[in-house]
């Protein structure tokens, strides 16, 4: 009889309905590490010879070394993410591994999260309940005052998905003005009535700019020193896209000295975002704990595409989400 496959998955946390969709066909390993852990990268890494596939995480960088200590019968890896900016995509391809992703199926909940930080920090939630939490509620006329999300210029930084389901939650909120910035022309905008700007414009002149895009060599730091001083002194950042596409330190300054108004993270460098962080401190900076894809259901059906991903590949079959 033939062996089955040896598949490792790195993240205990990794969800049972991927687990046992694996186990249908292969021999599936679970190590015993959340990925935050310190222990977690060096048992992943003494932990995976021989093994013939992997599903990755977002937290541990998927390098060149790490694929040669799998093993050369290493055929397949799916990371449970949309992005892969945590992978050397070019170490994959020349080693002949195949890749995949989860794509498509968080839009939703990564939008829903959008709104939240975006009502969040223009309405200034996170100083209003750290008053009320206090004791030290300032009832009167003037205080708390936020933003008006009617009437707004709307910034969407790369149009995918998640962007396009942040447009069509936004259309009730009588919007003045949609607007995007990416590499490419997208299809969809028309429909939306979203028009296409070059970035340097929609950073000007949007009341709201959303971060959505991925993290690569362009859009690293694309809020930094520089563009933060051409941001309208009311507008409010939003960031579901990766840490590294602000320049922190730039974002710490421009919140402090009234650059902008306020800011809505649910990504941030490093994660976890270390509790005496400067960011942190700011009232003006509204801070969640990478939750975007975080509901029951966006979860599962992540793993479950991870699954088939590793199971298509396997067999010889086109992945479900295939990078490469
Ligand atoms: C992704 O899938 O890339 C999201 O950020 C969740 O990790």
């Amino acid at each position: 009889m033939m062996s089955l496959k040896k598949v490792i998955v790195v993240n205990k946390a990794f969800p049972a309905v991927g687990v046992e969709l694996l186990k249908t066909k292969t021999n599936v390993i679970v190590l015993p590490f959340l990925d935050h852990e310190p222990e977690s990268l060096p048992e992943i890494k003494k932990r995976i010879k021989g093994s013939d596939a992997l599903v990755w995480n977002t937290r541990h960088r998927l390098t060149g070394e790490i694929l040669d200590l799998a093993g050369p019968q290493l055929k397949a890896v799916s990371t449970k993410s949309s992005g892969i900016d945590h992978i050397d995509v070019d170490a994959v391809a020349k080693r002949g591994i195949r890749l995949g992703n989860t794509p498509n199926v968080l839009n939703e909940s990564v939008a829903d999260i959008t709104l939240g930080l975006l009502i969040g920090a223009a309405r200034r939630f996170k100083e209003g309940v750290q008053e009320l939490e206090s004791g030290n509620w300032k009832y009167g006329e003037n205080c708390m005052l936020g933003q008006d999300i009617a009437g707004s210029t709307v910034g969407i930084v790369g149009f995918g998905g998640i962007g396009q389901s942040v447009v069509k939650r936004l259309k009730g909120f009588n919007v003045a003005k949609f607007v995007y910035s990416g590499r490419s022309d997208k299809p969809e905008a028309k429909e939306l009535n979203v028009e296409r700007v070059p970035q340097e414009e929609l950073l000007r002149e949007s009341d709201y700019v959303i971060l959505s895009c991925p993290l690569t060599e362009e859009t690293k730091h694309l809020i930094n020193a520089d563009s933060l001083k051409t941001m309208k002194k009311n507008c409010v950042l939003i960031n579901v896209g990766r840490g590294g596409l602000i320049d922190q330190e730039a974002l710490y300054e421009g919140l402090k000295n009234g650059e902008i108004f306020a800011a809505g993270l649910d990504v941030m460098t490093p994660e976890p975002l270390p509790k005496d962080h400067p960011l942190i401190s700011l009232p003006n900076c509204f801070i969640i704990p990478h939750l975007g894809s975080a509901t029951f259901a966006t979860r599962n059906a992540m793993a479950t595409i991870s699954a088939n991903n590793i199971l298509n590949a396997l067999e010889d079959k086109p992945m479900q989400y295939p990078i490469c």
